[in-house]
C-alpha cells in the first residue's frame, strides 16, 4: 500500500505542445476522501483529428525524476474507444472517445493519503507532427472521520432544533391542555356554583346591594 501502488513505469521525454489541446475542466483541483474512487477528468481537441493518438497520465511529474505512470492508452482513430497499453491496477479508465469530446477521464479507486498530488494528462497526436500537450489536476485526499464528524455536527444540530421544536409544541400542547382543564374546571365549579347557590342568589345579592348602600353614605 501507500506510494508504492503507483510504480513507475517509464520515464518519458516530453517535447513541447502546438495546436493540441488538452484540458482538465475548469476548476484544475479535485477533493477525495481516504479510500474512496475519485474521478480525474481530462478531454483533448485537435484541429485536424488523430491517429494512433497516444495519452498518458502520470502521478507528479517532473522533468527527469519522479515520472510515474499510471495509464497509458492507445486510440487507432476517432471511430475507436481506446485500446490499454499498460496501467495501475487501481486506476480505470472511465472516458470515451467516439463521442462528442475526446474524454479521457480515469478513476483512481481506493484513494490513499499518498495518492495526494499532481495528476498529468498527456496526449501525443503523430498526425499532428509532435503535436503533444498536457493538463495536470491537483488531488488532495481529506479524512473521512473528519467529514463524517462534521456530518455528524451537522445531524446533531438538527436533530437538537427538531427535537427542540417537537419537545416545545408538547409543552404547548401540555399547558395548552391543562389550562383549558383548568378553565374548564373553574367554569364548572363556576356553574356549581351558580346552581346550588341560586337559592341564596337573592339574599346575597341583597346582602351585597345592601353593603354597598352602607359603604355609599360616610362619604356623603
Ligand atoms: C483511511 O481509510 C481507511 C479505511 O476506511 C481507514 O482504515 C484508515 O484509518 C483511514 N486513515 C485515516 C488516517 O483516517
Ligand atoms: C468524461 O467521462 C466521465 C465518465 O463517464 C464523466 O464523468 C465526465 O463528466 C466526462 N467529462 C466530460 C468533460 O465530458
Ligand atoms: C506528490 O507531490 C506532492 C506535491 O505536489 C507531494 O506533497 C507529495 O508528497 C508527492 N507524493 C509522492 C508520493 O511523491
Ligand atoms: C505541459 O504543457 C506545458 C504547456 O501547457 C509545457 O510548457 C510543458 O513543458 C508541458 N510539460 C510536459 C511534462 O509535457
Amino acid at each position: 500500500r501507500g506510494s508504492a501502488g503507483l510504480v513507475p513505469l517509464c520515464l518519458h521525454v516530453l517535447a513541447i505542445a502546438f495546436a493540441l489541446e488538452v484540458s482538465v475542466g475548469k476548476t484544475n483541483t479535485v477533493m477525495a476522501l481516504n479510500n474512496s474512487n475519485v474521478l480525474l477528468p481530462c478531454i483533448f481537441t485537435t484541429c485536424i483529428g488523430f491517429q494512433d493518438l497516444d495519452f498518458t497520465w502520470y502521478f507528479n511529474l517532473t522533468e527527469m525524476v519522479g515520472c510515474s505512470l499510471i495509464y497509458h492508452g492507445k486510440i487507432k482513430s476517432k471511430a475507436s474507444e481506446p485500446i490499454l497499453v499498460e496501467r495501475n491496477p487501481r486506476v480505470e479508465f472511465v472516458g470515451s472517445t467516439t463521442g462528442k469530446d475526446n474524454n479521457i477521464s480515469i478513476v483512481l479507486k481506493n484513494v490513499e493519503f499518498s495518492d495526494a498530488g499532481r495528476y498529468t494528462c498527456h496526449v501525443k497526436n503523430p498526425k499532428e507532427k509532435k503535436a503533444q500537450h498536457n493538463a495536470t489536476i491537483i488531488l488532495t485526499v481529506v479524512q473521512e472521520s473528519k467529514l463524517v464528524e462534521a456530518d455528524n455536527t451537522v445531524t446533531l444540530i438538527i436533530v437538537g432544533i427538531v427535537g427542540g421544536l417537537i419537545g416545545l409544541l408538547i409543552l404547548f400542547m401540555l399547558v395548552k391542555r391543562v389550562v383549558l382543564f383548568i378553565i374548564k374546571k373553574t367554569q364548572d365549579g363556576k356553574k356549581e356554583c351558580l346552581v346550588s347557590s341560586s337559592g341564596n342568589d337573592n339574599t346575597e345579592n341583597g346582602l351585597a346591594g345592601s353593603k354597598a348602600e352602607q359603604k355609599a353614605p360616610p362619604k356623603a
